[in-house]
């Protein structure tokens, strides 16, 4: 296949394919439209300096949260500006969903820090009854407006204090790459407080960065170490699974091509249990 952006395409497609369940999305992802028509330009690709700056200015006043609300309005409405926004669900969600056969059947399901709403959808598509929050009511209401008719419940919350009717109440629970963007103390926190949310049996599955404790810290998002995640087994929840690999090839090929991509990240994805 000649066109990158077709191939990361029909990759992508391969993904939603593989295993017993097929779930085609309602539409092309826009981005990857875009990109497969030729109309993809480098200039709406987020600007991952002024993030990271935005990012230095609230937490230097020991704001760990507030940045994310400003660039989700400074976005206003274009999904380009932000980094995380693949306007797809996230594929390791979707590996591990067809591997181990998940399907909802009805359970509770809660997203973490939710940004554009595409993983809730994937979960709802799949059978679960969802909640998926965010602490951007920028980002919750823009979710609201992508997805209309949809039975997921976008809500603005904190992971750092999460509704007390929320203890114990989930039967999966899904966190991808916040616990990265909040710094040592504050992912402390919200490891404790999402440790709580699984009902008895509940499982939680985060996908983040991963590093070797011996690896230098590095800037947002930090990648975690085991030992930060080891954190939830503390908290009372029981490891049932632990994958650490390099992933493939995650972001749309029109970003490598103009060097805009980060390298190749490693990820670690893990299960645990209530
Ligand atoms: C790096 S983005 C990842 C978004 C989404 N999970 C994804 O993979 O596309 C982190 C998200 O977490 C949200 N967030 C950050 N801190 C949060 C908190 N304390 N509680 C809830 N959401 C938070 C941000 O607004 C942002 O949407």
């Amino acid at each position: 296949m000649h066109n990158p952006a077709a191939a990361w395409m029909y990759a992508n497609l391969l993904r939603y394919a593989r295993g017993d369940q097929f779930h085609p999305p309602a539409e092309l992802p826009p981005r990857v439209a875009s990109l497969a028509s030729g109309g993809g330009t480098m200039s709406g690709m987020a600007d991952r300096e002024f993030i990271r700056s935005l990012a230095r200015e609230h937490l230097s006043r020991g704001d760990a949260t507030g940045w994310f609300d400003r660039l989700y309005q400074h976005a206003a409405g274009d999904a380009d500006a932000l980094p995380w926004a693949d306007m797809w669900p996230n594929p390791h969600l979707i590996a591990w969903l067809d591997r181990e056969k998940i399907r909802g059947d009805g359970q509770t399901a809660l997203v973490v820090g939710c940004g554009l709403g595409d993983d809730a959808e994937e979960l709802r598509a799949r059978g679960f009854d969802v909640t998926a929050f965010d602490i951007s009511p920028t980002a919750v209401e823009w979710c609201k407006k992508r997805f209309p008719k949809s039975s997921v419940n976008f809500v603005t919350a904190d992971a750092l204090d999460p509704p007390p009717d929320w203890t114990g109440t989930f039967d999966f629970i899904f966190e991808a790459y916040t616990l990265q963007a909040l710094p040592a103390p504050q992912r402390h926190v919200a490891i404790d407080c999402l440790a709580r949310l699984p009902a008895p049996g509940g499982q939680i599955l985060i996908v983040c960065r991963g590093r070797d404790a011996s690896d230098p810290e590095g800037a947002i998002p930090w990648p975690l170490t085991l030992e930060d995640l080891s954190r939830f087994e503390r908290a009372g929840l029981r490891r049932i699974s632990f994958e650490d690999f390099v992933e493939e090839a995650a972001r749309p090929p029109a970003a490598e091509a103009a060097g805009s991509a980060e390298p190749p990240a490693r990820r670690f994805r893990a299960l645990y249990r209530r």
